[in-house]
């Protein structure tokens, strides 16, 4: 298990894997401040829904790092400014407001006791999410049988969650446990998260992956050569919308055509029930240079007009089954997400 954010109770500071640098170098930042969280979460330095929800919290705790005399106010303040760091991963404001709460019920203006207890909730999110992987390993592997290959989409293992990740987990658990997967790992343009990460991840738990560029997916399909889809989730609507990396939709429309199962795998911070459908849900679009300068080298002609949207919706209607921590769910997801709220 890698787990990408780590308090450092000595020096009252986060210490974060620098995801940017991933697979080249394992770079460890020191991050004292909310403003220093927020530059990781939109540079991409930390990122995957749960991961930035859990990461947030913590930076909540930093703004308590340094005398004040409005210790609530100043948390207050760091929970709005962290909130705006992402719009679409709904585990970002799923967590500050956790944090919130936990500031509206400590009552006594005593700093180190706020921090105490903000520090104790992020430590509560954090392990919530491990176990939570662990669980979405285990109901991944329900649907999925040695020897079977599974094809998936941008990171979600540990370093994008606290631990085995989740549509990750069931490659990271199954090679633990001896059930052997292989996987289709789509590079995933324009930051190349699955080769980056999801290849330097999956060779580190021993699980044979190939890679591919994620226009190559209908072909290897086409051929045969996928049993399953197994994707994450930065946001599922209560009628089962899923939006995840751009890409994702694309994929399953591709899998309902060559009848291949298509999985969502997500903890319950994922599930927005309040929004009623994808249609609803806030689109991140990052900038042009991330197209047209990728990594620094410029592949595109000055001034062309670029639209880099970083999610895309996938109707309910193409998803077999959403994977939750408290187990798998099907269609009418309307209902059935319901029930398992
Ligand atoms: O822009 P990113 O890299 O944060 O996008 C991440 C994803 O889309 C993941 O698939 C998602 O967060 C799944 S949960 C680990």
């Amino acid at each position: 298990m890698i787990s990408p954010i780590r308090w450092n109770g000595e020096a009252v500071a986060v210490e974060l894997l620098d995801q940017t640098q991933l697979p080249v170098k394992e770079v460890w930042l020191t991050l004292t401040s909310p403003n220093e969280m927020a530059e990781a979460i939109e540079m991409l330095r930390v990122r995957g829904a749960p991961a930035i929800g859990i990461a947030a919290a913590y930076g909540v705790v930093l703004a308590l790092r340094a005398a004040t005399s409005a210790p609530h106010e100043t948390a207050i303040r760091a929970i709005d400014f962290l909130g705006h760091t992402r719009p679409t991963a709904v585990n970002l404001s799923w967590s500050l407001a956790r944090m919130r709460a936990v500031v509206t019920a400590c009552g006594a203006p005593d700093q180190s006791r706020l921090r105490e207890a903000l520090l104790s909730e992020a430590r509560a999110i954090e392990a919530e999410d491990r176990a939570a992987g662990r669980k979405l390993g285990e109901y991944g592997l329900s649907l999925l049988r040695d020897g079977m290959t599974v094809l998936t989409h941008c990171h979600t293992g540990g370093v994008a969650t606290s631990g085995y990740g989740t549509a990750l987990a069931p490659f990271i658990l199954g090679a633990q446990v001896g059930v052997q997967l292989s996987a289709y790992v789509d590079e995933t343009r324009p930051l190349l998260q699955g080769s980056r990460i999801t290849a330097w991840e999956l060779a580190k738990a021993g699980v044979e992956a190939t890679l591919i560029t994620d226009s190559m997916a209908g072909h290897v399909m086409r051929d045969k050569r996928v049993d399953a889809i197994i994707v994450g989730a930065d946001r599922i609507a209560a009628n089962g919308d899923v939006a995840n990396k751009i890409g994702t939709y694309a994929l399953a429309v591709l899998a309902r055509v060559h009848t291949i199962p298509f999985y969502v795998s997500a903890p319950l911070s994922t599930l927005d029930l309040a929004m009623p459908s994808g249609g609803d849900i806030v689109i991140e679009e990052r900038a042009a240079d991330e197209i047209t300068h990728g990594f620094g080298r410029q592949t595109a002609p000055v001034g062309i007009s670029v639209y880099n949207p970083a999610f895309d919706i996938t109707p309910a209607e193409y998803v077999s089954a959403i994977i939750t921590e408290c187990g798998v769910v099907r269609p009418p997801y309307a209902q059935t997400l319901q029930e398992l709220a």
